[in-house]
């Protein structure tokens, strides 16, 4: 298994655009900061996109220009195209974070264009970003298998990963947006892209949907994964793919990895009272299970407890 682990926090970005209600800008900036507090060193705090198409993140400048930034605070925004960029490097962003889906039908539904489209306008934002100096990951959305078209094609896969290392991408996240990877898929899907594009370090970016959100983590950390996406409370989901449901929770994976014994700076205490604030900020049982139990030496009262006596 893999030493040096990152933990990068996607909740106020895929976890705020994924509920019906909008979060008061003064409660995402009050998440953010915390959640950089309790130890997250990189986060999607937002997204550039068009705000008819997710109203619940239109206050993306507003959230750049509230929270407390810095060396360790990594801010980066999901953009979808040219006007995201611009958006997105006036609001003053660490990174950018460009979306294509590996599916045509998925990229279609999420960003109205062909994955063609999608990777031509990447020339155009690389261009941009180098310009300014502003890095750029790229964010592959249904890559372990896609609500409209099950399985996702693996010439798709090699086409985009060696269409984003020829841009000069070096950081590609692997996002399963409704939650379709079992382990033996996370492993021969890596097998393709590292095939595809070896100079890229791919992440997992997994959902729960199905349960299988921490086995995924596990498959990876054996194939040598060392950056994972997560997002607090395991809130989270894309509006755009049916049935897609909360990503894995950033304190079930940092108390995956710690107690694997993978260190990764990040206060499990803090984090568990900050996925409570956006529990209530959401107004609805965030799906995190170690927010709720505790770890497991979190120790209750014998003499309080119910006794089955008789
Ligand atoms: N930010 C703000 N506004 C934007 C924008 C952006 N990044 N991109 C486009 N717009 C505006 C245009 O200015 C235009 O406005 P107008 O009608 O008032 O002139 C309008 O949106 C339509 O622009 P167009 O380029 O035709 O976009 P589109 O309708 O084809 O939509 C996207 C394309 C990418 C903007 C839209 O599908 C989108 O925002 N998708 C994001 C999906 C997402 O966040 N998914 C979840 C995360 S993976
Ligand atoms: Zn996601």
């Amino acid at each position: 298994m893999t030493q040096g682990i990152k933990v990068v926090e996607v909740g106020p970005r895929d976890g705020f655009q994924a509920e019906p209600v909008v979060i008061p800008t003064a409660i995402k900036v009050e998440i953010v900061d915390a959640l950089f507090d309790a130890g997250i060193r990189r986060m999607e705090v937002t997204s550039f996109v068009s705000p008819r198409a997710v109203p619940q993140l239109a206050d993306a400048a507003e959230v750049l220009a509230g929270i407390r930034r810095g060396p360790d605070r990594v801010a980066t925004a999901l953009v979808p195209n040219m006007r995201g960029a611009e958006r997105a490097a006036a609001a003053g962003v660490d990174a950018m974070v460009l979306v294509v889906s590996s599916t045509e039908s998925h990229n279609q539904a999420n960003v109205n264009r062909s994955i063609d489209q999608s990777l031509d306008g990447f020339r155009e934002v690389a261009a941009f970003a180098a310009e300014r100096g502003i890095p750029i990951h790229c964010g592959m959305a249904v890559v372990f298998g896609c609500p409209f078209e099950g399985d996702t094609p693996p010439e798709n896969l090699r086409k985009i990963a060696g269409a984003l290392a020829g841009l000069g991408l070096r950081a590609v996240s692997l996002g399963d947006t409704t939650g379709m990877a079992t382990p033996p898929i996370v492993r021969r899907t890596l097998e393709v892209l590292r095939e595809a594009a070896p100079e890229v370090d791919f992440a997992l970016h997994l959902h729960n949907t199905r349960g299988l959100g921490l086995v995924n983590v596990v498959a990876g950390l054996e194939e040598g994964v060392t950056t994972f996406e997560s997002a607090v409370g395991g809130l989270g989901g894309c509006p755009f793919a049916p049935g897609a449901t909360g990503n894995i929770s950033t304190e079930d994976l940092v108390y995956l990895l710690e107690e694997l014994g993978l260190p990764t700076g990040i206060d499990l205490d803090r984090l568990t009272r900050v996925a409570q604030v956006a529990e209530r900020a959401v107004g609805h049982p965030a799906p995190g299970q170690v927010m709720h139990a505790g770890p497991r030496l979190r120790l209750h009262d014998l003499a309080a407890a119910k006794h089955a006596v008789g």
